[in-house]
């Protein structure tokens, strides 16, 4: 047995990021075999070609065979993980409603062929932007797929923000625990330090002996930095984040088959947890139990943390009523 594995946007940056790390057994282990579905559209095909020549050329153990095409009922047949990747980056000129639309137009059309198409299990995580709300399209569209099947990637989010705390305190990242982004993956996202911990202790009483007043850090330098780390990658390197975007995909992808130890994040579907609206796809610190993704609930979040929730949730609805008016929900 192996696990059918669908890639879409494969020809792309963070396709071409991810391939190889998944051929190797970053992603489920190496006991496990792959099988990898490369989908594209025609303009990406070659790229994606030349990935599956270079895959073969690699001659990893584990994968048992690759095939590239633009057919999403090819594409995502018998997919146990579907990795939805491509997407429809935003042009000169375009407005948010454009994108919103053009993506819409993509995801859609997804949600409806893995439905028809992939294996019963199959699970999929959302890397194309905007993220949480490509994930509301596609499940909306899949028939018979529970929507909580569908998830969007805001590990990179978490990444970043340990990764920030770790310099602040000059400690190893690998010390720092639970910092859960909620919301949206975007500028309005809020990543919570607030049960954080250092080797099990506060972060935030660590933070105090470095930085003074925790508050005023986090408003001005912390949150800012994070949140904005997606424009701040593309103004320094000229091109959206792909390396470090792949590792959190394949985290993501990791943690949620084979279980977490601890708390994470990833845009869930809400059922209302912490007054989030039903229905919209938000990111909630998660833990992976039993091959699903489970919210974890009764944290205590203050005021403060409450307006910072709010306002990305409201971004969100927001981005739902666009979509919905344009009837791609
Ligand atoms: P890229 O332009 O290098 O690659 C995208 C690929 O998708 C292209 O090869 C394109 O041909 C393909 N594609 C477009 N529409 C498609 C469709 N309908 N079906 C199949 N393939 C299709 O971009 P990239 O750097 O790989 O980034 C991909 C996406 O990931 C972007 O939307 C980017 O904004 C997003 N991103 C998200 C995160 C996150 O944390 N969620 C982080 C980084 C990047
Ligand atoms: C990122 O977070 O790096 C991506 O979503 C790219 C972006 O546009 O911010």
């Amino acid at each position: 047995m192996a696990t059918t594995i669908t890639i879409t946007g494969a020809g792309g940056q963070i396709g071409y990021a991810l391939l190889f790390r998944i051929a190797a057994g970053d992603m489920l282990g190496p006991d496990e075999k792959v099988r990898l579905r490369l989908l594209e559209i025609p303009q990406g095909m070659g790229a994606a070609e030349g990935a599956a020549l270079e895959l073969q050329d690699g001659a990893f153990d584990l994968l048992e065979d690759v095939e590239v095409t633009d057919d999403p009922a090819v594409g995502f047949a018998g997919a146990n993980l579907a990795l939805l990747v491509g997407a429809r980056p935003r042009g000169p000129g375009m407005e948010r409603a454009d994108l919103l639309a053009a993506n819409a137009g993509i995801f859609g059309p997804q949600g409806a062929a893995i439905a028809a198409h992939a294996a019963e299990d199959v699970r999929a995580v959302v890397v194309g932007n905007p993220a949480n709300t490509n994930a509301l399209i596609a499940a909306s569209a899949a028939d018979g797929v529970p929507a909580e099947r569908f998830t969007a990637l805001t590990r990179l989010d978490e990444n970043r923000a340990r990764a920030q705390l770790a310099i602040a305190l000059d400690a190893p990242v690998r010390s720092i625990r639970r910092v859960p982004i909620w919301g949206n993956h975007s500028a309005t996202q809020f990543p919570d330090i607030s049960h954080a911990t250092i080797d099990g202790r506060p972060v935030a009483d660590a933070l105090r002996e470095r930085v003074g007043d925790v508050r005023t850090w986090l408003e001005e330098s912390f949150i800012p930095r994070v949140a904005k780390r997606g424009a701040e990658i593309i103004d320094v390197r000229g091109s959206s984040s792909v390396a470090s975007a792949a590792n959190a995909t394949i985290e993501h992808v990791r943690d949620w088959v084979r279980g977490t130890d601890d708390w994470t994040s990833a845009g869930v579907v809400s059922h209302g947890e912490y007054g989030v609206p039903e229905g919209i796809v938000s990111s909630f610190p998660v833990r992976a139990v039993d091959g699903a993704w489970q919210i974890v609930e009764g944290l205590e979040l203050d005021e403060w943390s409450r307006v910072r929730l709010d306002a990305s949730v409201a971004e969100l609805v927001e981005e739902r009523e666009a979509v919905r008016a344009l009837g791609a929900l």
